[in-house]
């Protein structure tokens, strides 16, 4: 698999930060993080591309200049928020703009924290673009997340860099820590905690400096994960992916598919950059083995590690028995697309029987899934939750706009097909 995207981003942005020159190998090949190397460079980051992944030269925490023009972020939310982070701690302005759907995704999340520690953000009534006024000294605050978000709790951390004295972030849920273990990869103390409820934090002290270092990026479980449930549905299949990033907060898909009754098992065998890699093997069956008739449910706590597979989950939740309801998911209305209703569109449009909630969905029972012509909405995971849907399906599947893939995984189709037997 190309290098994880979530990781990607942070390396990129703690190396900008960094004294020296840090070597980025198995950089992700996404646009969103090409997005991330574009702002850094207009932040004045060297960055040069080799065959290995990229340089980055940091300009140190406090080294940024201004840019000339607004940083256009592109599809990308985690371009935005974790810039955002960074940007509060520079004695400039600048403003952070994206494409029509970043446009429209909400970012009072971060304004509140980042506001909090000391800087001005205008932005368009909460959403992008975002006008930030930084300042090279920032309040250090203790704020627990309303919302379950690794993009809000990074923001808030890689701010904290700038802080002087403790920054402290609790969630109710764990979400991602990439941020923790990169900074940590780089020297920056990080504390953190996973705790029972409530009690889940990590923390930095600022003001922080801190030397480069070189990374190498593990495989992306998220892009993974497409290739893992076609295998594991598609009779016959046998499917070995290596070097891929198996943090914790990354594999609740994996447990998943393995409660659902089908043929997988996983295994760590090393650390790169502080981030589990090891190997994921599939084996394809009928279809799950689990025979219910109420639905799979996925819910409460269980959602924010499963954030990015809700769509891909749907999908095989319309092979199972009982099908799939999956609730407390109202965050999946606000990613690149409103999932929710993109994915209830494309599996009703396939012969599903879907029920659609304003936090989730229900799909029905064990279904021959017809091709159709689906609506991608630009959506990268819709394009490619719903190629899989087309590899189970009778007939054609027509995706419109599947070149969206190219936002989190330009070589999509290309790897798929090298897999798939005709
Ligand atoms: C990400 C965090 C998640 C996820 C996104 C990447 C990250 O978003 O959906 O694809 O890299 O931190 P939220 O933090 O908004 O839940």
């Amino acid at each position: 698999m190309p290098g994880d995207k979530s990781i990607s981003h942070r390396a990129a942005m703690i190396a900008a930060l960094a004294n020296g020159t840090s070597g980025i190998s198995n950089f992700s090949t996404s646009q969103d993080c090409a997005a991330t190397l574009c702002c850094l460079e207009q932040l004045g980051v060297s960055v040069v591309h080799n065959s290995d992944g990229v340089m980055v030269q940091g300009a140190g925490t406090r080294g940024l200049s201004a840019p000339k023009e607004p940083l256009d972020c592109g599809n990308s939310g985690t371009t935005m928020r974790l810039l955002a982070g960074v940007l509060v701690g520079q004695d400039f302005e600048a403003t952070l703009t994206g494409d029509e759907s970043l446009r429209s995704r909400p970012m009072q999340r971060i304004i509140e924290p980042l506001e909090m520690m000391g800087a001005q953000i205008l932005s368009n009534d909460g959403r992008p673009p975002l006008t930030i006024r930084g300042r090279n000294s920032l309040r250090p605050i203790d704020y627990e997340l309303p919302v379950a978000s690794a993009q809000v709790k990074s923001a808030i951390l890689l701010a904290g860099l700038s802080a002087g004295g403790q920054t402290k972030v609790v969630e109710q849920t764990p979400t991602r820590d990439h941020t923790e273990r990169m900074l940590r990869w780089f020297g920056v103390a990080v504390e953190q905690e996973d705790a029972p409820r409530d009690h889940n934090f990590a923390s930095v002290n600022g003001p922080a400096t801190f030397d480069a270092r070189d990374v190498e990026v593990p495989g992306d479980i998220s892009s993974a994960a497409y290739f893992i449930a076609a295998a594991a549905l598609l009779e016959g299949s046998l499917l070995e992916i290596v070097n891929v990033g198996l943090n914790p907060g990354r594999i609740a898909f994996l447990s998943v598919v393995e409660s659902l009754g089908l043929t997988i098992n996983w295994e760590g065998q090393r650390e790169e950059c502080n981030e589990p890699v090891g190997v994921v093997r599939v084996e394809g069956s009928h279809a799950a083995k689990e025979s219910a008739d109420t639905p799979w449910t996925i819910d409460g706590d269980r959602i924010v590690g499963l954030i990015d597979e809700l769509p891909l989950l749907a999908v095989i939740g319309s092979q199972l028995d009982g099908g799939i309801e999956i609730r407390d998911a109202r965050e999946l209305r606000v990613k690149e697309s409103d999932r929710v209703a993109a994915t209830v569109a494309g599996l009703r449009a396939m012969g599903a029987d879907v029920e659609e909630f304003d936090d989730g969905l229900r799909v029905g029972g064990r279904t021959r899934l017809r091709g159709a012509r689906i609506d991608s909405r630009g959506d990268h995971r819709i394009a490619m939750s719903f190629a899989v849907a087309g590899l189970l399906a009778e007939g054609v599947t027509q995706i419109e706009d599947a070149e969206c893939v190219s936002v989190s995984f330009p070589e999509f189709f290309e790897l798929l097909e090298s897999v798939v037997e005709k």
